[in-house]
């Protein structure tokens, strides 16, 4: 069977991730790398074995006969990057967050719609072992229906600057940067509830804490870091048709022993948590039991989910296998983002 032809646009710190994994798929050719910025192209393009560079993204689609290309770039480019790239006739695997606002994700997924081309959303999580293990617990019946859940990432210390901390570039803080994560996978459990009403709070407190030594954090290729202009803190409880509903915070910097995540759904038959531990609590012949899976990521992987992920992009792209983190499901997470913003900065209930 032919390989697919894959392009690669955005060489910066994530791109690893994507690469190593299309590398060990066997139905993948990585034909060409696109990056506005042209040594670090030609650098990992010759990392890579690559041997189309480019540093212009249209002209990659016209020259390099790609089947699919995945963006890793910074999020403001997502929406031109892949509607280019929908229009080329090319299928589109697009990093987390979808967009910069909700209105952009619904322009990229009316070209995917217009163009007959898949557009999927690089929700990870969605593919973690554990993940796995919950949902297809949920789907068995065994929590029943789920009528609340709660999740969060906080950090110490860890605002990866750069362009993440611009607000014309990032589209936010941490809400659009780890609160789609969970925001996402929550709602991904829950069954795909539709949101209809958003309560939301933002702070910048208690600042970026640049000055903070003696520890590493995620930074940006281009990490020079501008004054921050986004929030730093997020919380917000989400309220979904079917009368369930969640709670987020998030955080990058925040006065907090340790980063922590964590995600908890309760069921009116059971609950189950998938961070920090992997467990289901339930009852049986009228005891209280706790199920605890035996797994090889009994944590979120970060390998072996991109793996998993990138599988399934490519699986959807040669066997047109059902797309688990349809563009849709963009649209509806980016709703939920601006909704959070709206009614921080009105104080407002968001209706939507
Ligand atoms: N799924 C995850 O867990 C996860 C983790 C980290 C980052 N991300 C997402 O991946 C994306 C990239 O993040 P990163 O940390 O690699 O950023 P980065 O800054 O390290 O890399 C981005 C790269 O894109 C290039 N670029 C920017 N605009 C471009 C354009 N118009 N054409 C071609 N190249 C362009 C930049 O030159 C840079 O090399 C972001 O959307 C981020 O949210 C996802």
């Amino acid at each position: 069977m032919r390989k697919i032809r894959v392009g690669i646009i955005g060489a910066g710190s994530l791109s690893e991730y994507h690469v190593e994994a299309y590398r060990r798929n066997p139905a993948v050719e990585i034909a060409a790398v696109c990056d506005s910025n042209m040594e670090r192209a030609l650098n990992k393009a010759k990392e890579w074995d690559v041997q189309a560079v480019y540093s212009d993204y249209n002209e990659m689609f016209a020259l390099s006969s790609l089947d699919a290309v995945s963006i890793i770039t910074c999020n403001n480019t997502h929406a031109p990057i892949a509607i280019s790239a929908l229009n080329a006739g090319i299928n589109v695997l697009c990093e987390k967050p979808p967009a910069i606002n909700a209105a952009e994700a619904l322009q990229m997924k009316e070209a995917a719609d217009r163009n007959n081309r898949l557009l999927m959303f690089g929700f990870v999580r969605r593919f973690a072992q554990n993940t796995q293990f919950v949902k297809e617990i949920i789907e068995n019946g065994l929590l029943g229906n789920i009528y609340y859940a709660k999740t969060g990432i906080l950090r110490r210390c860890g605002n990866p600057g750069g362009w993440f901390a611009n607000k014309a570039i990032s589209g936010g803080g941490p809400l659009i940067d780890l609160g789609v994560h969970i925001i996402d996978l929550a709602i991904y459990l829950m069954g795909r509830p539709k949101a209809v009403a958003v309560f939301g709070n933002t702070s910048i407190y208690p600042g970026d804490r640049k000055n903070i030594k003696g520890i590493s954090r995620y930074v940006p290729a281009d990490a020079e870091t501008q004054e921050s202009n986004v929030e730093n803190f997020a919380n917000a409880i989400i309220r979904f048709d079917n009368g369930s509903c969640l709670y987020v915070e998030t955080s990058w910097t925040m006065n907090i022993k340790s980063d922590t995540f964590y995600m908890d759904l309760f069921g009116d038959r059971g609950g189950a948590c998938i961070g920090p531990k992997t467990e289901i609590y339930s009852e049986q012949n009228n005891y209280l039991v706790d199920i605890k899976p035996v797994l090889e990521d009994y944590f979120f992987n970060m390998n072996n989910s991109f793996m998993a992920e990138i599988n399934h992009f490519v699986d959807c792209v040669t066997r047109g296998a059902p797309c688990l983190c349809p563009a849709e499901d963009g649209v509806q997470i980016m709703k939920i983002i601006d909704a959070v913003y709206t009614s921080a900065k009105t104080g407002e209930l968001v209706k939507l």
